[in-house]
């Protein structure tokens, strides 16, 4: 025995000892009555995968339960019991009478303490499943707060529960009896090859999902988690495989009344006071000093949210601006705090003491404002959203100055009309087309663990769901310089698409808003991002998959694929070679692909104050939909890779032949005219249907050969723009529309950045609304030899 068993307490040492020397029986009868503590056997199953017996009770040195455990797990886990918290002393035993009653008595009183009728011929047995039976009876029936494999959920009342968590039913999990979570569909079962079978046919699966060499258990922890385990039989541990609910802090009842919980890692909480507020009992916080209705003030909790509007401590208001929400607050002598949601729903939620289930995420893009004294000095440190609104969308809006008011008070409205100009602006209908299509799945989120779309937010994926929806990354449907696309599908049947980053900087909580912040974006025309996931090192984006793939396929044969002529880290292999061929794209669907994309990228520029520059536009970045609505992918990545070095960024993410000369050559920071300059050349290779950089092989030989020059010189000086015009689909071309492409694209690809318009500019002119002038001819740009 090690050293260290020295420090163990004795009976401990005892008990292991006991378990050591057990006598084994593989059934139990009336013919081996009685069986106490003290006779020191086990009840084994045939290949011993499971043990049930007496085992010590945490409390008194005299005190046992009866359990069924895992024979080869390190803590012998035990996965069923009786009298676990009301331990009985060593005299109490089974015994088994002669007309088949098996029953735990109490030798000193002869009181039964539990019993199982049978039949004579009865005993009492363990399977290799772990399910103990007498008779009819199955310990199967009755679970404690832990389901194996083949073990059916009864939907009784006899479900799972720990502490003060417990399963109404299989689907509704209950917090202190009456706070609940619920999930549409309820759990079924757990297979041996690690599937949770839902009763809406959907499944939960483990991250070593289809292994059938291992066991698992899948417990209610005191947390409140529902957790899927599998045992490593090397190491005799176990390993968390699944777990329901992501976000740990969203568990009811993780911290006290009126605290926080915020997230340490991935796997662990903090509770912390909010500011104004002191640690009392427990995790509980208290207010430091008590405030009069006429002399109190809001400090701003950023991305903290308490509770949930089905409690009796929160009133939520009809859609009200900020400054109403406020004053409802200020009235009512009750109102300890309120809540104000920085998305188009404008949801306002007074809230009244004590506060519960407070925690900080950033997918709840709501802040909270705690009233506190007019004399507290705290100031708040939950703070990130004025900053994540003003990078968004600091819309260059002339907005009416308030009068002299409280500083805070003039930027919390300045936020307000920024955010409501900005869901104007924003593409509205879009934003309610998709909230009116998912209506239903938002109704969901924030369920027990099936959350499937973000309330408000990205929604967080864990690894193992990830896996599972790809079928284990083995679908790749494209490669690129940001990392590999897999296709997969949601439980609830959409099909994602599922980027996996390579070479992201920053930590897990930077990357949680930053990922945030590209979710809030919403426009037709932007591929929609659903979720994420930053399990450990790994950094995943979930976005709606996009029917149709890419531009390119559609605009080049496929020979002239861009492998051939990239900079050194992109490598957009797609399998073009595999791909069966794909229609003509006529005149009226090109308009609309480049007039769709230039509206999307006047969104990340103009609405957005040049904050998300997208820094890689090309054919490759632009998907279609089945009826050819496109869609800009990879928006917003360049954020999530460089920050401090943009011009190492811009070298390493931009694609040649699309990059802007001052990028290129002189390496300067990139702008937003750089994004010009690529739409400018996609623009261009719509109409021609050829790769601006391969076109030259065909159609001249000159040396100092250059798109735009050659271009400009076709319309402007040769006045034949039809040279340019992909020649399939000469025909049914619509001048005004080709030539409106044209000149756009010729103004976009200017060599001087200034001279190029801005792209909600270029946006009008694709259109028509604005007169197209005659731009300056683009002088030779020379390709740079690589490096
Ligand atoms: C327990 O000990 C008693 C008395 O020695 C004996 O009669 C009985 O058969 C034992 N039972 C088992 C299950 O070992
Ligand atoms: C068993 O009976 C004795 C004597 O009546 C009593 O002191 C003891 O608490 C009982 N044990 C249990 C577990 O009920
Ligand atoms: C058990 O009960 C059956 C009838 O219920 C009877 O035929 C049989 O003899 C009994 N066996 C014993 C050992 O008492
Ligand atoms: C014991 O039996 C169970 C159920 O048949 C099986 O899953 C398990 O692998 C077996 N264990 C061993 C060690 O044979
Ligand atoms: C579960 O049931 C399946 C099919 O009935 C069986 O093959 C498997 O051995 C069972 N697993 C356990 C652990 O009992
Ligand atoms: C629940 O159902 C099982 C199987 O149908 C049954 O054995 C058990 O007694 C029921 N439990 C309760 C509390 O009704
Ligand atoms: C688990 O549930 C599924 C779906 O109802 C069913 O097909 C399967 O037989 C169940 N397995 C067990 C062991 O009950
Ligand atoms: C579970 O219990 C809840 C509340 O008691 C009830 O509303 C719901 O219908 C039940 N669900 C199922 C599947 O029994
Ligand atoms: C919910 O349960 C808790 C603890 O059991 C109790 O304090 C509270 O009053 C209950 N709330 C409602 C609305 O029943
Ligand atoms: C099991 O544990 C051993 C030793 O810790 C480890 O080497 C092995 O990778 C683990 N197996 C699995 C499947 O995790
Ligand atoms: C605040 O008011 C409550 C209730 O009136 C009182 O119990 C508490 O002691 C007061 N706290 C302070 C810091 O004055
Ligand atoms: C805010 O400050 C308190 C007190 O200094 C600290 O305990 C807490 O961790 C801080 N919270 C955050 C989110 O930084």
């Amino acid at each position: 025995m090690s050293p260290s068993s020295l420090l163990l307490p004795p009976f401990l040492i005892l008990s292991l000892l006991s378990l050591a020397s057990a006598a084994s029986i593989l059934s139990f009868s009336s013919s081996e009555s009685p069986w106490g503590p003290n006779n020191g056997t086990h009840l084994i199953s045939t290949n011993r995968t499971f043990t049930a017996g007496f085992r010590k009770g945490n409390s008194k040195p005299d005190s046992f339960f009866f359990g069924v455990w895992f024979t080869n797990s390190r803590d012998q886990f035990v996965v069923w019991s009786i009298f676990r918290d009301t331990p009985f002393d060593s005299s109490t035993q089974f015994s088994v009478s002669s007309r088949g009653e098996l029953s735990l008595t109490n030798t000193s009183s002869s009181q039964a303490l539990w019993t199982v009728s049978g039949s004579n011929s009865s005993q009492l047995i363990l399977k290799d499943s772990g399910e103990l039976q007498f008779d009819k009876w199955s310990s199967f029936n009755f679970p404690i707060d832990t389901i194996l494999a083949n073990q059916t959920i009864p939907n009784n009342g006899t479900t799972l529960q720990k502490g003060e968590f417990k399963f109404l039913n299989a689907s509704v999990l209950a917090f202190q009896d009456n706070d609940t979570y619920s999930n549409s569909a309820k759990i079924l079962n757990l297979t041996t090859d690690g599937t949770l079978m839902m009763s809406d046919t959907s499944k939960q699966v483990a991250s070593d999902v289809g292994k059938t060499d291992r066991l698992r258990r899948l417990t209610l922890d005191q947390d409140g988690n529902l957790r899927l385990y599998s045992l490593n039989a090397t190491s005799r541990t176990w390993r968390v495989v699944w777990q329901a609910v992501q976000e740990l802090c969203t568990i009811r009842g993780t911290c006290g009344r009126n605290a926080i919980c915020v997230p340490v890692g991935s796997t662990s909480t903090q509770c912390v006071c909010p500011p104004g507020y002191k640690h009392s009992t427990g995790t509980d916080c208290i207010l430091k000093s008590n405030y009069s209705s006429s002399s109190s003030k809001f400090l701003q909790l950023d991305f903290v949210e308490f509770g949930d509007s089905n409690n009796n401590y929160m009133q939520s208001l009809s859609p009200i601006n900020f400054a109403d929400c406020k004053s409802q607050c200020l009235k009512n002598s009750s109102c300890v705090a309120f809540s104000y949601m920085f998305t188009g729903n404008r949801d306002c939620n007074l809230l009244f003491s004590p506060l519960k289930d407070g925690y900080w995420s950033p997918a709840t893009e709501t802040a909270t404002y705690m009233r506190v004294s007019e004399s507290e000095t705290d100031t708040s440190n939950f703070t990130g959203m004025t900053q994540m609104i003003e990078t968004v969308c600091p819309v260059r809006l002339s907005l009416p100055i308030p009068p002299k008011e409280a500083k805070t008070t003039a930027r919390n409205i300045a936020i307000i009309t920024i955010l409501f100009s900005l869901e104007l602006l924003a593409g509205v209908l879009s934003f309610w087309a998709f909230l009116k299509k998912y209506s239903k799945y938002r109704d969901m989120a924030r369920t027990f663990g099936l959350e499937y779309l973000p309330a408000g937010g990205p929604r967080r994926f864990s690894y193992a769901e990830l896996k599972a929806a790809t079928s284990d990354f083995s679908n790749i449907v494209g490669k690129g310089g940001y990392g590999v696309v897999y296709k997969g599908q949601l439980p609830d049947g959409r099909a994602i698409a599922v980027k996996r980053l390579k070479n992201i900087s920053g930590g897990e909580a930077e990357f949680w808003a930053e990922v945030t912040i590209i979710a809030r974006m919403h426009h037709l025309n932007l591929v929609r991002m659903w979720g994420f996931c930053a399990d450990k090192e790994q950094r995943m984006l979930v976005y709606e998959y996009v029917s149709n793939g890419s531009l390119d396929k559609f605009l080049f044969p496929a020979h002239t694929n861009l492998n051939d002529n990239v900079t050194e880290d992109e490598t957009d292999t797609n399998t073009t070679l595999l791909q069966p061929p794909r229609p003509l794209l006529d005149w009226n669907t090109r308009y609309r692909i480049a007039l769709g994309v230039a509206r999307a990228i006047a969104y990340l520029h103009e609405e957005c104050l040049e904050w998300v520059l997208h820094c890689d536009i090309k054919p490759e970045n632009i998907l279609l939909e089945d009826d050819f609505c496109p869609k800009v992918s990879d928006f917003g990545l360049s954020k999530l890779t460089n920050k401090k070095d943009k011009v190492t960024m811009s070298k390493i993410r931009g694609t040649r032949g699309y990059m802007a000369p001052e990028w290129v050559i002189h390496r300067e920071p990139i702008t937003a005219k750089a994004d010009v300059y690529s739409f400018g050349m996609v623009l261009l290779e719509i109409v021609s249907g050829r790769r601006n950089y391969q076109f030259q092989r065909d159609s001249t030989e000159s040396e100092d050969w250059y798109f735009p020059k050659w271009a400009f010189e076709k319309v402007y000086i040769e006045r034949s723009m039809e040279e340019i015009v992909d020649p399939r689909i000469i025909e049914g071309a619509n001048d005004e529309a080709v030539e409106r492409m044209v000149k756009t694209a010729i103004w976009c690809v200017q060599d001087r950045a200034e001279l190029r318009p801005s792209m909600g500019k270029v946006a009008k002119m694709l259109e028509g609304t604005v007169e197209i002038t005659e731009p300056a001819k683009p002088i030779i740009f020379c390709m740079p030899d690589e490096h």
